[in-house]
């Protein structure tokens, strides 16, 4: 899909909601699986691009990965049975399997090379390049970019203070941690999300936590398992906040992970005043699981910053949506991660909304939104990133006339129905 046009007609979102399995633990359940010995399915997979990226790229390892409508199959060959790639492994536009893989790669007994579309060869690697030499890899290329060209050596573990809370530093440096001499740990400065840490742990690999410090020790191997991967909380927020901002709104978006280190969106919403309620809290395999509730209320401003910003750093872009009908000024700040994201995502939302009529302007680290009572219907730019796009189409839900969001095929990174299913909730039955 080229373009999507949303016409300027009042919508209300009502109705229930199965969002799509959460991408990074998608992506998780394909590397451990393979890494496993024997078969690993997880019902609940996402099927995108960025978790297909992930699977072909164990495919040309020589491991098996099976999808088939929300499952996978992966017959793992243990720790050390993976096969040296047969061809430039492509991560296509996503940052984990780029990252994770730098870490597990590096590691490995074979040369392999990492390279991404434009996007992805923009974004910085020096975050994993800089700590994984430190253990003994040798990546050539002294730049900070893609590609990667990782020979695959003998690692010894180290004990690393990363600067940037990164789920994806951090991630990458205990996989290659499973193949490292001694003991491998990461001290964040915010903790990030902790998905690697709980799923190497429900395979029965021991991971300890104090504090910011996660570590990990080298060499246990561990069988296949059954997996049931929850739906994702960011594919969710842009339903939570479509019904938040439009009145006479009410979804329920079902079986969603609400992992702590997830759940930073629904703790800023709920600080704006949003009536968001969770039901149904259960856990499975290691994640905590529940409903969210969400409802049409009146919202108001608020400053986002500190540990908040690494909890919702995904849904910044939508929250930055919902700011711009909560009376008042919200601050975001301390989130300049965001102009590394697929796209600059700071300058993407400040710019783009601008052109629906938003009062809002980007800091070094932030943006500066004042709310207002409806914006009015333009032509936007998704610039290729997914987030980007699907928080536009909630805001053109509050736009005045037709809002045309061009590159909007890209929603297909993380979540392919987004557009059937935001029609089929938002045409006010
Ligand atoms: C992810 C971690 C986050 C997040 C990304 C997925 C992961 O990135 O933004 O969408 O699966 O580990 P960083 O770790 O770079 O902040």
């Amino acid at each position: 899909m080229a373009d999507f046009i949303l016409k300027g007609k009042s919508r209300t979102f009502r109705g229930e909601i199965t969002p799509p399995g959460d991408k990074s633990i998608s992506h998780r359940a394909v590397i451990l699986g393979s890494l496993a010995r024997g078969k690993t399915r997880a019902s609940g997979f996402l099927v995108s691009r960025d978790t297909l990226a992930t699977a072909n790229a164990f495919r040309s390892m020589g491991i098996g990965v099976e999808v088939n409508a929300g499952e996978v199959e992966i017959s793992g060959n243990g720790l050390f049975g993976l096969e040296a790639p047969r061809e430039i492994i492509d991560a296509e536009n996503s940052g984990t399997t780029a990252r994770l893989l730098a870490g597990l790669l590096s590691a490995q007994s074979f040369p392999s090379t990492i390279t991404g579309d434009s996007s992805l060869r923009s974004r910085p690697m020096s975050r994993v390049t800089v700590p994984l030499r430190m253990m003994g890899a040798v990546i050539s290329g002294e730049g900070d970019t893609l590609p990667l060209r990782i020979t695959g050596s003998e690692l010894r573990g180290i004990d690393y203070g990363t600067p940037v809370a990164s789920a994806q530093v951090k991630s990458a440096l205990l996989l290659a941690g499973l193949y490292a001499a001694g003991r491998t740990s990461v001290t964040e400065p915010e903790r990030t999300r902790d998905h690697t840490e709980r799923m190497l742990r429900y395979f029965g690999v021991p991971v300890e936590a104090i504090g910011n410090c996660v570590s990990v020790g080298p060499g246990v191997e561990f069988s296949g398992n059954e997996l049931e991967i929850p739906s994702d909380i960011s594919s969710a927020a842009f339903f939570i906040v479509a019904a938040l901002v439009n009145p006479g709104s009410e979804i329920i978006a079902r079986n969603v992970g609400l992992n702590p280190l997830r759940t930073g969106a629904l703790d800023i919403l709920r600080e704006m005043g949003a009536d968001i309620s969770v039901e149904n809290r259960r856990e499975c395999c290691g994640e905590p699981v529940g409903d969210i509730v969400a409802r049409h209320c009146p919202l108001r401003a608020v400053r986002i910053e500190g540990e908040s910003v690494s909890r919702a750093i995904d849904e910044l872009p939508v929250i930055s949506v919902a700011a711009c009908f909560a009376e008042g000024e919200t601050v975001i700040s301390g989130a300049g991660e965001l102009r590394v994201k697929e796209t600059d995502r700071i300058s993407a939302m400040a710019g783009e909304l601008s052109k629906l009529g938003a009062d809002i302007r980007e800091t070094r680290d932030g943006m500066v939104i004042n709310g207002t009572e409806e914006l009015r219907g333009a032509r936007c730019e998704s610039r290729g990133d997914h987030r980007v796009a699907m928080s536009l189409a909630v805001a053109a839900t509050r736009a005045q006339g037709e809002t045309v969001i061009g590159d909007a095929g890209c929603v297909s990174i993380s979540f392919p129905e987004f557009f059937s299913l935001f029609e089929a909730l938002g045409d006010g039955k």
